[in-house]
């Protein structure tokens, strides 16, 4: 719902289109979801580093960073994450209109949040990347040490646990990283980018 009433939308005079001219590639929102310890934060930063080697204007969201600022007042409740998402899809619109590819890493469990983000957006600039890994396998990595801290009862609603995760059922682009190595993975986003002409 909007509170706001007398507001008015202002078009800018250089638009989406004039950057990504500018940029010599298209805009865009890589959508990264899965467990926590799934390999997001890992893929999206290794991703990021070679687009931007090869001359990508890129910028990367990543959940624990933004629960620092923008989202500090957000918890792990079924509203605040759904409230979460909502924030970060307005982010990455405004992102993917200033020309950006812009990466963002956030478990984002509840596909309703993530087609969500998928309709603000025009068709195209949303490709959902589904980060899959068995929650055994996440457990075992446990980067953080949070899936000990749950098993403790140190810690609740815990995606995978004690709260869903709801896989995606059409994502563009899947990357197995229980049996992929990351530079495969990251070849596998890139290939996708230049075969939709997204890069070149
Ligand atoms: S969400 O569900 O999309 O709103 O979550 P996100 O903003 O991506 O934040 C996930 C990171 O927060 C840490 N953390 C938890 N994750 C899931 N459930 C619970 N209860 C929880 N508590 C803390 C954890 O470090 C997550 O980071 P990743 O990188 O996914 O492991």
């Amino acid at each position: 719902m909007n509170k706001s009433t007398n507001i008015v939308w202002h078009q800018s005079s250089v638009k989406k289109a004039d950057r990504e001219n500018l940029n010599n590639h298209k805009s865009a929102v890589l959508w990264f979801t899965g467990l926590s310890g799934s390999g997001k934060s890992t893929l999206s930063s290794a991703l990021e580093s070679e687009l931007f080697s090869i001359g990508t204007h890129t910028y990367r969201l990543d959940g624990d960073n933004v629960r620092h600022g923008l989202n500090k007042n957000l918890g792990f409740s079924p509203e605040d994450r759904t409230e979460n998402i909502r924030r970060i899809g307005e982010v990455s619109k405004l992102m993917v209109d200033a020309g950006l590819i812009t990466l963002t890493a956030f478990i984002s469990p509840y596909r309703e949040d993530r087609d969500r983000v998928r309709a603000t957006l025009a068709q195209g600039e949303f490709i959902e990347i589904y980060v899959k890994c068995s929650l055994d396998i996440c457990e075992v990595r446990d980067p953080k040490g949070l899936y000990k801290k749950v098993r403790l009862g140190e810690i609740n609603n815990f995606t995978g646990i004690d709260a869903p995760y709801e896989e995606p059922l059409h994502p563009e682009i899947i990357v197995d990283t229980e049996n992929q190595t990351l530079e495969e993975s990251v070849q596998m986003i890139i290939q996708y980018l230049k075969e939709m002409q997204y890069i070149k």
